[in-house]
């Protein structure tokens, strides 16, 4: 068996999906998540990028522990100094620094000859390499590139100082049987290939970034680069749960294995989905709704007889608990705290304080909690951010033939707002006379509504993203009255628009 290196990119390439905007605080959240599910290496951002992703970057580096804490850079001297910077408080730091190597982006984009191209990348690893101990080059769209001028590139970057060779397929567009004889070639006609990591990084265009990465482990590489829930640019990175579950399950084929903690995997899904506002799509392998749900009655039967007649992994395997009985309302909250503990949250004492509250009213709407329940209430909790706008009161009159009203208390600092509005609907009266209450212009981009568990009572989740200035915000709420659950949604939203408003205001 052979040990495949993870390297996480959630928070770099996972970020840059369409309508995807993370605060520092978040990135961190997911970061230490990444490191309870034991990723090797995370990318934790672009620090060139801006202000706030070098922030997140540095954060990351100075407070999460165990993985490889990597910044990606272009081969240019100002990026690699920057990422330099921003890595420099880990314990084990990576530069992750890259250039196109294809005719189409070396012509169009760079408008550097090939020449150049290999100029720049031995610079850049050399400075990189003078910085830190560990530096990884990427050649970009390796996939659309002349396959000499590969090997020549990669040569000059492991003569530089690269220990991490990548081989991105930037575009999604290579297929398994031709990815594996372009890792073959770079394996057999790259001078010193036999130093370097081999990595893989495979975007999922045409539907392939699992099988494309799947099929370069089986040809010779030991790093795959993937994302949680495959977030990425446009169609996403190959999603790490399908690549670590797929190693899991069919080690006698592939012959390797991760240090992934697979039970971990549900878990940081969706913390993932909850942070980025990103719904995962039901029938998605592994972490979606439907991974483990059997439909037809011949499955339901050869399941309820015998499980592995239809499933290839258990539910327990990703962190799927049962949904047993936990709690009830007499438990008290010793007991409540120490099922949070086995269920992996380690909430200081006045965020364990807010949950119970939360958990004693559910209890009075609910009959049976589950473990779900609690990690709904918890995951809506922990998202960090400054209740500027604080739900106090809801009042919602509806009806078949009459006009949806809502009335909406909020503290604001020490002071108590009202106002009330009527709309299409009781949701639309909500956010109406929430707008008015908080004075703020928002535009509502989407809204979801699901259930957390199966039942008539179950907690209705509500997702929902509203945009500002360019800039997506995403909200959660939680409630077994979905209307609430809309505006708890809709306020956490708000209330992240005005924390980022605020972070991008000069101080003084
Ligand atoms: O897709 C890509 O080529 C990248 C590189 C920066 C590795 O994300
Ligand atoms: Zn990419």
């Amino acid at each position: 068996m052979r040990d495949i290196i993870i390297f996480d990119t959630t928070l770099r390439d996972g970020e840059q999906s369409p309508g995807v905007n993370l605060n520092v605080h978040e990135k961190l959240q997911i970061a230490k998540q990444l490191a309870q599910l034991g990723v090797d290496a995370i990318e934790a951002g672009f620090p060139k990028a801006s202000p706030g992703d070098f922030a997140a970057v540095k954060e990351i580096a100075d407070n999460v522990q165990g993985p490889i804490i990597t910044a990606l850079a272009r081969a240019v001297a100002g990026d690699i100094e920057l990422a330099a910077k921003a890595v420099a408080g880990a314990k084990r730091k990576r530069i992750h620094t890259f250039i196109a190597a294809s005719p189409i982006h070396m012509r169009y984009k760079l408008r550097k000859t090939p020449a150049e191209v290999l100029k720049m990348t031995r610079n850049a690893v050399r400075l990189a390499a003078s910085l830190v101990s560990d530096v990884e080059f990427s050649a970009e769209d390796a996939t659309r590139s002349d396959w000499d001028f590969l090997c020549e590139v990669y040569a000059a970057a492991i003569a530089a100082g690269a220990g991490t060779i990548n081989i991105p397929d930037t575009v999604g567009y290579t297929t398994p049987v031709e990815y594996s004889r372009l890792i073959a070639y770079i394996l057999e006609n790259t001078p010193g290939i036999e130093k370097a990591v081999i990595s893989v990084h495979c975007h999922d265009d045409l539907g392939m970034a699992t099988a494309n990465s799947l099929a370069a482990v089986m040809a010779g590489a030991t790093q795959v680069e993937c994302t949680i829930n495959g977030l990425g640019e446009r169609a996403g990175n190959a999603a790490l749960e399908e690549i670590v579950m797929a190693l899991a399950t069919r080690g006698d084929v592939y012959q390797a294995r991760t240090n992934i903690v697979t039970e971990q995997i549900a878990r940081t899904s969706r913390l993932v989905s909850t942070l980025t506002g990103v719904a995962i799509q039901p029938n998605k392998a592994i972490v979606g709704e439907n991974a483990f749900a059997h439909e037809s009655g011949i499955h339901q039967d050869g399941v309820l007889k015998e499980r592995s007649t239809y499933e290839i992994i258990t539910p327990e395997s990703i962190g799927l608990s049962q949904g047993r009985l936990v709690l009830g309302k007499h438990s008290g909250r010793h007991a409540f705290r120490q099922r949070l503990i086995e269920l992996g949250y380690n909430l200081g004492d006045a965020d364990a304080e807010k949950a119970y509250e939360r958990f004693i009213s559910l209890c009075d709407r609910k009959k049976t909690i589950t473990d779900r329940d609690l990690e709904a209430i918890v995951d809506e909790q922990i998202v960090q951010v400054e209740e500027e706008f604080a739900l106090e009161y809801l009042a919602v009159t509806t009806g078949s033939s009459m006009v949806p009203t809502a009335t909406v208390r909020v503290r604001h600092g020490a002071d108590v707002l009202q106002e009330a509005a009527c709309g299409d609907g009781p949701v639309d009266a909500c956010y109406k006379a929430i707008d008015r209450v908080t004075q703020i212009e928002t535009h509502l981009v989407s809204y979801a509504l699901g259930a957390v568990t199966g039942g008539k009572d179950a907690l209705g989740e509500v997702t929902v993203q509203v945009r500002d200035n360019g800039h997506l915000y995403a909200g959660r709420g939680t409630s077994t009255d979905v209307i609430e659950a809309s505006v708890r949604a809709y306020l956490q939203a708000i209330n992240k628009m005005i924390q980022a408003r605020k972070s991008a205001q000069p101080e003084g």
